[in-house]
C-alpha cells in the first residue's frame, strides 16, 4: 500500500525533499427576539434574548451548559481506579444503580472546570513512536491512566418545566461517551466529531436537584493527527413544549434568479404529548438589520400522539441581498410553531442568498461570478488550547486566514463544530465540509445525515465531502468504495439538493470512490489533473489538498540536527509540493476550481518530515499560534489584490559575515530592487506566480527592498540588524473583550533591542502574571520542536514572539498581564498590558 509505505517513511525522518403571507403581533415579537444574534454561536441558541423573555414568547429555552463540571481521571483498564465501573459484570443490570451519578456522591477530590475542555493538551509529552502522529500525548490502550476522563455536573431543574421536553445536545466530545442522569444510563456516543443529543427527559426530577455524568474514553481515535480528549465542544441544555420542532429539520433553499429569489421552507413537527393535536407553522424571513422582509405559512395539520408530521412552504424575496465572500450578508428564517393561538415553539435559522456552481471548462462561479477557490485544509486544534478552542478563537484563525487571501476552508478530516461553521457565514468564508468515516454503515451513514442536516442552510458551505483518501476503496476495494461512495451521494443529495458531493482523493480518480462523486478533488499528484480534464472534459477538478509544503517560522536552514526546516519555500515531502508549485499550476488553469492547501495552521502531531522532540506539523503557512511564516506572503501577493512587498530573512547573521545568504521576496508588484546598506544589487522583474531572490554576502546593516509599479516606487520593506534584546513587548488582538467568561484576548509578545527593534532571533524564557478578571488558558510560541507546558504561565519566545490567550470572568473589570524574563542575569525591561471586560448580555446558561 503506497499510503501505509509513505507514513513509515515519514517515521523514519528520510522523506524529506522538497429555504401564504400573515397577521402579526405575537408573530412579530418572536420574530424581533430572535434577530439579534452578537456572537452567532448557533442555528437556535437564544443569544441577546433573555430566558425569560424566551419563554414568555415560545416555550423554548437553550442553555448554554459549559458551566460548573467536575472532572477526574479514570482508568481504560482497572475498573477500582476507574470509579469501580465494571468491577461487578451486571453493571447495566438495574436502572438507577450507579452511585457516581447520584446528587450527593462526593466529588470534592475532583477538579473543577468549565467547558470546552481538552484533557490531551494538559498531559506531558511522551516519547514513545506509537504516538508520534498523535503528538506525543499519551492516550490509548497503552496510556490507560490518561485516556479516561469522567465529567460530572449537578443542576437544579425547576417544578415549572414539567412537562416539558429537555434535551442534552452535545456539538461534539472526543471520543466514545457514555452518559448517566441521576443513577440511570442514558445513552452512548461513539464518534469524535458529530454532535450529539440525548433526550432526558424522562430521567429527571422536577423541582429538584439533578446530577448528569459523561465518561468520556479517548483510547481509541479516528485520526493520524492530534484530536484531543474529552468534552472540547460546547454542551447546551434545551427545554421545549412536548409539540417542537424536530431537531435539525429545518431547511431553507434559494434560487435567486434576476431580482427575486425563491425561498423553500421545510420543517418537520413532532408530538410528544399525550393528545393529538394540530399545529401550524409559519416562517417570518428577517433581513440582516433584523427587519421582516416576507413571511410564508403552512397549514394546519393534525398530529398523532407520538407523531412528527413535515411542514412546507415557499416565498420569494424581491431584490435579494446576497451572501458573497466579500459581502457575507445573512437572513435569518424564524420558525414558529402554533397550536390555534398559542405559540409552542419557535427556531432561528440563519441562512444566506447566493449561488455556487462548479463548471468544467471555466472553474468556480460564485452569484455567477468567477472565483479561484483559494482555499485551506485545517485540523481544529490550536497553541494553549489544544482542540478546547473558545468560539473567539475561530473567528481569529479565519481572520489570519483571510489576512492572506484564504478564501475557503476544508474541515479536514471530520465535521467542524457549529461555531466554524458560524464564523464562516458571518466572516465571508467559504467551507468544504467533510464527515470523518466513509462508510455506508448505520454509523456512518447517522454521521454523515447529521452533518448535512445540521449545516445544510449555511451559505458558507460550498461542497460536502464524504471523505479523505481511503486508500482501498479506490484500489483493491475499489467495487465496495463506488457502492459506499454511492450510498453515501445519494443520502447527500436527498437531504440537500443544491450542492454537490465530493471526496479528496489521492490517485488518479479513474475508479472506485470517484465514480459516484459530483465534481472530482485531486490530493497532491499535479501529474494527473491535465489528463483527467482531457478524459473527462465535462467533469469539474479541483484541489481537495495541495502543497504539504514544510517550514519552521524565522529559521532559514534546514536542519536534521534541530529537527529545522528552512522558511524559504524549498522544501516538501515526496509526495507533495512547494507553495510556488502547487499555485502555478491551479493558479494559471481557467477550468481548474481552485484548491485547498496543507494546511494553513500547524496543527499537533504528524511532525513531518521528524519525529521525536518535534511535536507539531510544519504544514503550517501559518505556526500553531497563527504567526505567519513567509509563504503566508506568497500567497497574499497573489491571493490578494493588495501590493504586497515581503522581504526575508532577517538581517542578524552574527559570525556568518561574507557568507553568502539567500534573499527572497515575494511581491505582486512589477520589479524590485535590493539594497545592501544603501548599494544596489539590482532590480528583478517578478515572474507572475513566482517570486525573486538574490545571494548576498553578509554584512551587519540593513538590506532594503523597494518595490515598483507602472515605474513608480510603490512600496519599501528593511531587515536591519537588530542589538540584543533589551525589553518585552506585549500587545493585544483586542483590548477590549466581553465579560461573559468565554471570550478571550489573544496577546503577543516579542522582544526589541535598545532602539525598539524586533529581534528576530530571540528565544528567551519569559514568565506571565495575570491579575484581575480573568485567567490564562494558554501559551504557545510555534516552535514545532518545543515540549514547554501549554497551560503552565511561562514560555520561551520563539523566533522572537511568543501567544498568551486569556479568558474573561463574567465579571466586567480589567485583566492586567505583566510579562518578565525568567532569566536573572539577563537584563530585559518587562512589558504589560490592561484588558478591559465590558459587561454584556450573558447567553442564558445552567
Ligand atoms: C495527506 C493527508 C493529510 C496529511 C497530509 C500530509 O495525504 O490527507 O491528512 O496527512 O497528507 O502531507
Amino acid at each position: 500500500m503506497p499510503r501505509i509505505s509513505r507514513r513509515d517513511l515519514l517515521g523514519s525522518g528520510l522523506a524529506l525533499s522538497t429555504s401564504s403571507l400573515m397577521a402579526r403581533t405575537a408573530w412579530a415579537r418572536t420574530a424581533a427576539l430572535f434577530a439579534h444574534d452578537p456572537q452567532g454561536a448557533g442555528q437556535d441558541s437564544a443569544q441577546g434574548a433573555t430566558p425569560a423573555a424566551w419563554a414568555a414568547i415560545a416555550p423554548r429555552e437553550q442553555f448554554l451548559f459549559d458551566f460548573g463540571w467536575k472532572f477526574t481521571f479514570g482508568h481504560g483498564t482497572d475498573p477500582a481506579r476507574d470509579l469501580g465501573f465494571g468491577i461487578k459484570q451486571e453493571d447495566f443490570a438495574k436502572t438507577g444503580d450507579f452511585k457516581f451519578a447520584k446528587v450527593g456522591f462526593d466529588d470534592a477530590k475532583w477538579r473543577a472546570l468549565n467547558l470546552p475542555h481538552d484533557w490531551a493538551v494538559e498531559l506531558p509529552f511522551v516519547r514513545d513512536d506509537a504516538l508520534q502522529s498523535h503528538g506525543y500525548k499519551p492516550l490509548g490502550r497503552g496510556y490507560p491512566e490518561t485516556s479516561v476522563g469522567w465529567y460530572r455536573k449537578e443542576f437544579e431543574i425547576p417544578a415549572s418545566d414539567a412537562g416539558r421536553r429537555v434535551n442534552l445536545e452535545f456539538d461534539g466530545a472526543f471520543r466514545d461517551v457514555l452518559l448517566f442522569v441521576n443513577g440511570c444510563f442514558v445513552g452512548r456516543n461513539d464518534n469524535g466529531y458529530a454532535p450529539f443529543r440525548f433526550d432526558i427527559t424522562d430521567f429527571l426530577a422536577v423541582g429538584q436537584k439533578n446530577c448528569i455524568v459523561a465518561r468520556v474514553d479517548a483510547s481509541i481515535g479516528d485520526g493520524w493527527f492530534y484530536e484531543g480528549a474529552g468534552i472540547y465542544r460546547h454542551v447546551w441544555l434545551a427545554k421545549t413544549d412536548a409539540l417542537h420542532l424536530g431537531r435539525w429539520e429545518s431547511y431553507v433553499r434559494t434560487k435567486p434568479k434576476d431580482d427575486k429569489v425563491t425561498v423553500w421552507l421545510g420543517t418537520s413537527v413532532v408530538n410528544e404529548g399525550k393528545d393529538a393535536e394540530s399545529a401550524s407553522v409559519r416562517w417570518e424571513i428577517l433581513d440582516a438589520a433584523g427587519k421582516m422582509v416576507v413571511a410564508a405559512e403552512a397549514p394546519a395539520q393534525q398530529i398523532a400522539a407520538d407523531g412528527a408530521v413535515s411542514f412546507e412552504a415557499t416565498a420569494s424575496i424581491m431584490r435579494p441581498v446576497l451572501w458573497s465572500v466579500e459581502t457575507p450578508n445573512l437572513y435569518t428564517a424564524v420558525v414558529t410553531v402554533k397550536s390555534g393561538e398559542k405559540v409552542r415553539d419557535a427556531e432561528r435559522v440563519r441562512f444566506g442568498v447566493r449561488t455556487a456552481k462548479f463548471d468544467a471548462g471555466h472553474g468556480f462561479f460564485l452569484n455567477g461570478q468567477p472565483l479561484k477557490i483559494q482555499g485551506t485544509c485545517n485540523h481544529q486544534d490550536h497553541a494553549g488550547v489544544g482542540a478546547a478552542v473558545p468560539d473567539r478563537l475561530q473567528a481569529f484563525r479565519l481572520s489570519v486566514l483571510q489576512q492572506m487571501g484564504c478564501n475557503g476552508v476544508r474541515t479536514s478530516h471530520n465535521m467542524p463544530t457549529p461555531e466554524l461553521v458560524a464564523a464562516c457565514d458571518r466572516m465571508g468564508m467559504m467551507m468544504m465540509c467533510e464527515t470523518r468515516q466513509m462508510s455506508s454503515s448505520p454509523e456512518g451513514m447517522a454521521q454523515l445525515e447529521t452533518m448535512i442536516k445540521r449545516y445544510r442552510n449555511s451559505p458558507s458551505i460550498i461542497l460536502w465531502s464524504i471523505g479523505n483518501e481511503e486508500w482501498h476503496l479506490q484500489n483493491d476495494m475499489a467495487e465496495q468504495g463506488a457502492k459506499i461512495a454511492a450510498t453515501m451521494v445519494q443520502r447527500c443529495h436527498e437531504l440537500d439538493p443544491t450542492r454537490v458531493v465530493s471526496a479528496a482523493v489521492n490517485g488518479d480518480n479513474s475508479k472506485g470512490v470517484s465514480e459516484a462523486l459530483d465534481i472530482i478533488g485531486f490530493n497532491y499528484n499535479l501529474k494527473f489533473p491535465d489528463d483527467f480534464h482531457k478524459k473527462h472534459p465535462t467533469m469539474p477538478v479541483y484541489g481537495s489538498e495541495t502543497a504539504s509544503t514544510v517550514s519552521t517560522r524565522g529559521v532559514y536552514q534546514t536542519d536534521p540536527l534541530r529537527n529545522t526546516l528552512s522558511a524559504y519555500d524549498v522544501n516538501h515531502p515526496e509526495w507533495a509540493e512547494l507553495a510556488e508549485e502547487w499555485w502555478t499550476f491551479y493558479g494559471a488553469r481557467e477550468w481548474l476550481a481552485g484548491g485547498f492547501a496543507w494546511t494553513g495552521f500547524d496543527y499537533r502531531g504528524e511532525p513531518t518530515p521528524y519525529g521525536w522532540p518535534s511535536i507539531n506539523s510544519n504544514f503550517g503557512i501559518v505556526d500553531m499560534c497563527g504567526f505567519p511564516k513567509d509563504n503566508f506572503f506568497y500567497y497574499k501577493a497573489w491571493w490578494t489584490k493588495e501590493p504586497v512587498l515581503h522581504l526575508f530573512p532577517h538581517w542578524n547573521w552574527e559570525g556568518r559575515e561574507g557568507d553568502e545568504i539567500p534573499v527572497w521576496v515575494h511581491s505582486n508588484l512589477d520589479e524590485v530592487e535590493l539594497l545592501l546598506n544603501g548599494k544596489s544589487l539590482g532590480r528583478q522583474k517578478v515572474p507572475r506566480l513566482r517570486h525573486v531572490e538574490w545571494k548576498v554576502r553578509y554584512e551587519p546593516g540593513t538590506i532594503t527592498a523597494h518595490g515598483w509599479q507602472d515605474g513608480k516606487l510603490a512600496l519599501t520593506e528593511e531587515r536591519t540588524t537588530a542589538g540584543p534584546a533589551a525589553a518585552l513587548k506585549l500587545t493585544a488582538e483586542r483590548m477590549e473583550i466581553d465579560a461573559d467568561g468565554e471570550d478571550v484576548a489573544i496577546l503577543t509578545v516579542s522582544a526589541v533591542d535598545d532602539q525598539g527593534r524586533a529581534v528576530p532571533t530571540a528565544d528567551v524564557l519569559v514568565n506571565f502574571k495575570l491579575t484581575g478578571e480573568g485567567a490564562l488558558i494558554g501559551v504557545g510560541n510555534g516552535d514545532p520542536n518545543c515540549q514547554e507546558s501549554d497551560k503552565e504561565p511561562r514560555r520561551s519566545l520563539f523566533s522572537g514572539l511568543a501567544q498568551v490567550i486569556v479568558q474573561s470572568t463574567k465579571t466586567a473589570g480589567t485583566i492586567e498581564v505583566v510579562v518578565e524574563a525568567n532569566v536573572r542575569h539577563v537584563q530585559m525591561e518587562p512589558a504589560k498590558i490592561a484588558i478591559t471586560t465590558k459587561q454584556v448580555t450573558l447567553r442564558p446558561a445552567l
